[in-house]
């Protein structure tokens, strides 16, 4: 049994039969975010990826390239180590199925279950698909084409050897029944039982006639055989441990607390690698979790098309920073996602530009600017002595240091996406303090130094601490921000093993202030898909819906002629009531794509306003800005709720952008 306080992480491992895409990247950026994150912790981390490298795949693209499948897969393997290390992978062993010592592993395994009986030869004819390496039972197949991936398939005869998986069955149900932890996310759970529960499993071949392939394992039982490539395969995640390491370490790390997976091969790691495991007497892995596929522009990636994404291409353009973030915060960890460049420059400019970016480089300019370059000195309670000045501030930190202590949920659930919006939205509350007290301000009144620093001083330590908490996703930003701030932060050390301490920050550390964090992507914005796909509502948003109009008499249908715009004139203009607010909090109105919620403030007064604007925005990217509304609009409900106003933005059928303020105004100020 592995140790308590072990944390064995693995990620498949990936055919060589072409460069690597954004699929295996995403599986190995979020194992590499949970290895980084139980490493913080404190956790004897194990982190386990490589690279599959036999079968009839590789053999077939060996061959295409005119080279020995050997020679062919040692020359692709440096471009999955490569990327794995501009992706920042923090993987402590690379496993390679041509390893020597995994073939013996593979090998004693092998002969160990033809020794109990768990394997035997037999006769078998069945429709083989070639692309999946796999056979179908008569009734799975249709006009000869595969089930799966539609290819023409053969009728094969031929004597292999089985595995008998079929009898492990029941034990397997149980199994899954028992640990709910064992197949995550839980619908996929469901669905592995429903066919467990409804259908037969049968017994698996496990072999290959060199005479059909004979890229593989050779049987240690039969020269004439080759092992099936996923037997090979699953066996890795135990190989690993015996040669990849110092020291043997099946004890310290077996069974594995989590593989992680694609949607695609959870039955392989369910059913065929569980069924092995319990034939071999090893203990089955804590948790096997499946995450979904990515598409991209809205449709299948594949070569044919021409829409694979190159990982590469996207840390070229982003950074391997912003690429983590984006996979991991666009879509729930488990469901499908779509990607495309648009989305991510999208979220580069919302979350990380104008969010954690704008707030290190506009914290640091006051300090520098202010404090001649260095963290200013506060005393120890310095919140507390006036806490009804500084409650934006000391909400800022408590919210902060909740968020600290709810991380191992975050990580346990593998939720990254609502992680990551806890996280923009702690750096929002920084930004909202930021303004309310207006520190380029209290700059210029000497009377007002002690607030100057308050404020300067609880930035930048909210900063330090939102450094710990994004390594794991973005561990080149957490360093960056921290060498700015001034500070020498290991992030190797399990800084999170111990309670996060408000304070650590030091007055007169001398800053660094450097390069901005993210750079705003222009010209992916610019000329922009549209973001909906159905049209918004007419603009100025409305806070009401337009009385429905659509009642001319069946018996005379009229079309109005289109009618030129109506002047007005400046009376008539002058009623209305343009003002600026700012937004305090934003949220999704239950129910609707298109509404959000949100609550703005005058200056002297709060008011609640349901807007259009939810196709274009995220709610948590609206906090903090300066907006304009149309102040004495008569309120109205929308989908029950009360809106006291209605913001402008610019659009026609859709939203394109929020009307706001260059400068910096109070909020509840005219505009005209
Ligand atoms: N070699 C096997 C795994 C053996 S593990 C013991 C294999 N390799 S693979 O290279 O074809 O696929 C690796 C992973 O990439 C799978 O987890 C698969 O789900 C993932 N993806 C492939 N295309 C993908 C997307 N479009 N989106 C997300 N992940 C996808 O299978």
């Amino acid at each position: 049994m592995s140790h308590p306080n072990s944390f064995y992480i693995t990620t498949p491992i990936y055919y060589v039969n072409d460069v690597p895409h954004i699929g295996h990247a995403y599986t190995t950026v979020a194992a590499d975010v949970l290895a980084r994150y139980w490493r913080l912790r404190g956790r004897d981390v194990f982190f386990l990826t490589g690279l599959d490298e036999h079968g009839q795949k590789v053999q077939q693209a060996a061959a295409k390239a005119g080279i020995d499948p050997q020679t062919h897969c040692d020359k692709l393997a440096p471009r999955f180590q490569e990327l794995w290390k501009r992706l920042s992978i923090s993987n402590d062993a690379f496993i390679r199925t041509t390893d020597a010592p995994h073939k013996s592993v593979v090998q004693r395994y092998l002969q160990e279950l033809f020794d109990k009986q768990l394997i035997y030869k037999a006769d078998y004819t069945g429709w083989y698909c070639t692309f999946d390496e796999r056979f179908w039972t008569e009734k799975d197949v249709e006009n000869s084409l595969c089930p799966d991936c539609k290819r023409p398939i053969e009728r094969i005869s031929e004597h292999n050897y089985f595995f008998k998986m079929g009898q492990y069955q029941d034990r397997l149900i149980e199994h899954i029944k028992r640990h709910p932890n064992f197949i995550r996310p839980e619908s996929r759970r469901n669905e592995v039982l429903g066919f467990l529960t409804t259908q037969k499993l049968g017994d698996l071949s496990i072999s290959r006639p060199k005479s059909r392939l004979s890229w593989g394992i050779e049987l240690p039982f039969d020269k004439d055989y080759v092992t099936y490539v996923w037997f090979d395969a699953l066996v890795n995640y135990v190989s690993a441990l015996d040669y990849l390491l110092p020291a043997p370490s099946q004890n310290r790390y077996w069974p594995a607390s989590i593989h992680l997976v694609g949607k695609d091969i959870l039955t392989t790691h369910a059913v065929y690698w569980s069924t092995m495991l319990m034939a071999l007497s090893l203990p089955l892995p804590e948790t096997i979790f499946a995450h979904g596929w990515w598409t991209v522009d809205g449709e299948k990636m594949s070569k044919s098309r021409g829409n694979v994404v190159d990982p590469n291409k996207m840390v070229d353009e982003f950074g391997a920073d912003a690429f983590r973030y984006f996979l991991l915060r666009e879509v729930p960890f488990g469901q499908d996602g779509d990607f495309s460049e648009h989305a991510m420059a999208r979220r580069v400019n919302s979350d990380l530009a104008n969010g954690i970016g704008n707030l290190l480089s506009r914290t640091l300019t006051m300090i520098d600017r202010n404090c001649e370059g260095t963290i200013p000195d506060v005393p120890q309670d310095y919140l507390e002595r006036e806490s009804q000045k500084y409650r934006l501030l000391i909400h800022a930190r408590e919210q902060l240091l909740i968020l600290g202590k709810s991380l191992n949920g975050f990580f346990e659930d593998l939720e990254f996406n609502s992680l990551l919006l806890q996280i923009t939205s702690r750096a929002t509350d920084v930004d909202i303090f930021i303004d309310e007290h207006e520190p380029w301000r209290l700059a210029k009144d000497p009377d007002k130094r002690e607030e100057l620093n308050a404020v300067l001083y609880t930035a930048a330590e909210c900063l330090r601490i939102l450094s710990l908490y994004i390594y794991p996703v973005m561990p080149n930003t957490a360093k960056n921000v921290a060498e700015q701030l001034g500070l020498d932060i290991n992030f190797s050390l399990p800084l999170l093993s111990q309670e996060i301490k408000w304070g650590d920050l030091q007055g007169g550390t001398k800053i660094r202030k450097g390069n901005s964090l993210f750079p705003r992507i222009e010209s992916k914005t610019q000329g922009a898909k549209p973001v909906s796909e159905s049209p918004a509502p007419p603009q100025p948003t409305p806070a009401a819906p337009a009385p429905v109009a659509a009642t001319a008499s069946a018996a005379t249908p009229v079309t109005p002629a289109p009618a030129a715009p109506t002047q007005i004139t400046i009376d008539e203009f002058m009623k209305i009531q343009l003002k600026t607010a700012k937004v305090l909090t934003a949220e999704r109105v239950p129910k609707s794509e298109k509404l959000l919620k949100l609550q703005v403030s005058l200056g002297s007064e709060q008011r609640q306003i349901v807007a259009g604007i939810g196709k274009k925005y995220e709610p948590e990217t609206l906090i903090g800005k300066t907006i304009i509304i149309v102040a004495n609009l008569k309120p109205a409900k929308l989908m029950g709720i009360e809106s006291q106003g209605m913001v402008l933005a610019a659009g026609d059928s859709e939203v394109r952008g929020l009307a706001t303020i260059l400068e910096e105004v109070d909020p509840g100020t005219k505009v005209k």
